[in-house]
């Protein structure tokens, strides 16, 4: 098959290259000249493990190419992608769909045969419905479908994601649609990955509902680490205890600052807007978002107070180790990082800091931050080491040399990566989340 993925940001570019992995032949475009040269190179313009090796492999394999021209490369595709991106618009938080519009205008223009155009960027319910309306009004004499085909990779492990998902979810409202993205995904139904067909809006929203509801298990562990600080219990052992009960499941019931990141903080206000919109409100979708939002600076404050507050913080020196919203990229968007440095900062709080991907990104957002070379470099002088993201790098770290190093042995660790009684035991003064 041939597939044209528009736009190759992070959702388009992984993608791309696994379809191209499965055997499809796929042009990635993009209007950005630069990014497209610089893919030519092997460069990404984002970091996620394994992505280069699979680009440079199918690039190789004759089986992917990149452009800058639209129509060519959609010129008898099968399936054109639109994975551009759909930032929160500044002031409402709807999500923009200026760049989804533009691309659907340009295939209108340029189709050349029958295609199937597929929303693979995140996108509110309707717009599929919109981008069929922008197609027929092009005037294209060739036969085509919209469908929407959500994407749910994580970033940091986009790519097992994609070859191994839970599900794949095609709205369709044709059988035209359906045909296509099921030779599309041949590869994957072979493998066993069930595959949903819905209607469109149907999938539209299963996207924002799937995201929407894993924000708000993440926000309630969260909110029980709070109420374990205060009655003395453990909120690793409450996640678990209650996370053995089939119904709940145990995953995203981590603790930690505040979920980030360019999709969660994004698609929750993206999904209020529709609820509003549509008049049908989701208020634990408002108060996740709120938790959320408050929990963040919370976290400087927590902080602060393992200084010995407002008074005995000012002037001090903090370690922070990691910076990133999770480990294993280098996204900034959103990190708790961010509103944990601020609040140190208008403490008084001088702060060094060390993430292994993140500090390119990180130094424009907190210009106040020292940024070093390495964990150990960060934790010399230091009044207090913080981890705020748990990389792999961290969880092992010399507790010995980080005594040695710090001013003094204070830990306050926003992920629960140590056990609190062995660091007791190593001498440290220990705050965790939710380890009352
Ligand atoms: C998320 C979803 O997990 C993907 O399924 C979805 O495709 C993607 O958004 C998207 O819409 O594009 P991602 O943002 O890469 O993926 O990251 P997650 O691993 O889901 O983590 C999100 C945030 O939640 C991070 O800040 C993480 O630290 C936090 N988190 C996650 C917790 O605090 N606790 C947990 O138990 C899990």
């Amino acid at each position: 098959m041939k597939i044209a993925m528009v736009g190759s940001g992070y959702v388009g570019l992984v993608s791309g290259a696994c379809f191209a992995d499965f055997g499809h032949e796929v042009v990635c475009v993009d209007k950005d000249d630069a990014k497209i040269a610089a893919l030519e190179k092997n460069i990404m313009p984002i970091y996620e493990p394994g992505l280069a090796e699979l680009v440079a492999s199918n690039v190789r394999g004759g089986r992917l190419t990149f452009s800058n021209d639209l129509g060519s490369a959609i010129k008898g595709a099968d399936a054109i992608f639109i994975a551009v991106g759909t930032p929160s618009r500044r002031g409402d938080g709807h999500a923009d769909l200026t760049f989804v519009y533009q691309v659907a205008r340009e295939i209108g223009e340029k189709l050349s045969g029958p295609a199937v155009v597929v929303t693979k960027s995140t996108v509110p319910v309707g717009t599929g419905d919109a981008v069929e309306r922008i197609l027929t009004e092009s005037g294209t004499p060739h036969r085509f479908a919209v469908v929407s085909n959500p994407e749910f990779l994580r970033e940091g492990a986009a790519i097992s994601d994609f070859k191994r998902p839970d599900r794949i979810v095609i709205g369709a409202e044709d059988e035209f649609g359906r045909e296509v993205m099921r030779d599309v995904y041949r590869p994957l139904f072979l493998n066993k990955a069930p595959i949903l067909f819905t209607g469109r809006r149907t999938s539209e929203l299963i996207k924002y509902a799937g995201n929407a509801f894993l924000a708000t298990k993440i926000t309630f562990i969260n909110e029980m680490a709070d109420l374990c600080e205060r009655v003395g219990a453990d909120v690793q052992d409450v996640a678990r205890g209650i996370g053995l009960d089939n119904r709940i499941g145990s995953k995203f019931l981590h603790a930690g600052p505040g979920y980030g990141g360019s999709c969660f903080p994004k698609d929750t206000l993206a999904l209020l807007k529709t609820a509003e919109d549509f008049d049908s409100p989701v208020r634990i979708v408002e108060a996740v978002v709120k938790v959320n939002d408050s929990r963040k600076r919370a976290m400087g404050r927590k902080v602060i107070e393992a200084l010995g507050g407002a008074e005995g913080a000012r002037g001090k020196k903090v370690a922070m180790l990691g910076l990133t919203f999770k480990p294993n990229t280098d996204d900034m968007r959103d990190s708790p990082a961010i509103a944990i440095a601020q609040a140190l900062d208008d403490a008084g709080v001088a702060i060094a800091a060390y993430d292994p991907e993140g500090m390119d990104l990180a130094a424009p957002m907190m210009p106040f931050v020292t940024m070093t070379g390495s964990p150990y470099e960060a934790i010399e002088g230091a009044d207090a080491v913080v981890i705020v993201t748990e990389w792999d790098a961290f969880r092992a770290l010399d507790l010995d040399r980080v005594k040695t190093l710090a001013k003094a042995p204070v830990l306050i660790d926003l992920r629960n990566v140590y056990d609190p009684a062995d660091m007791a035991q190593a001498g440290f003064a220990y705050t965790g989340v939710g380890r009352g």
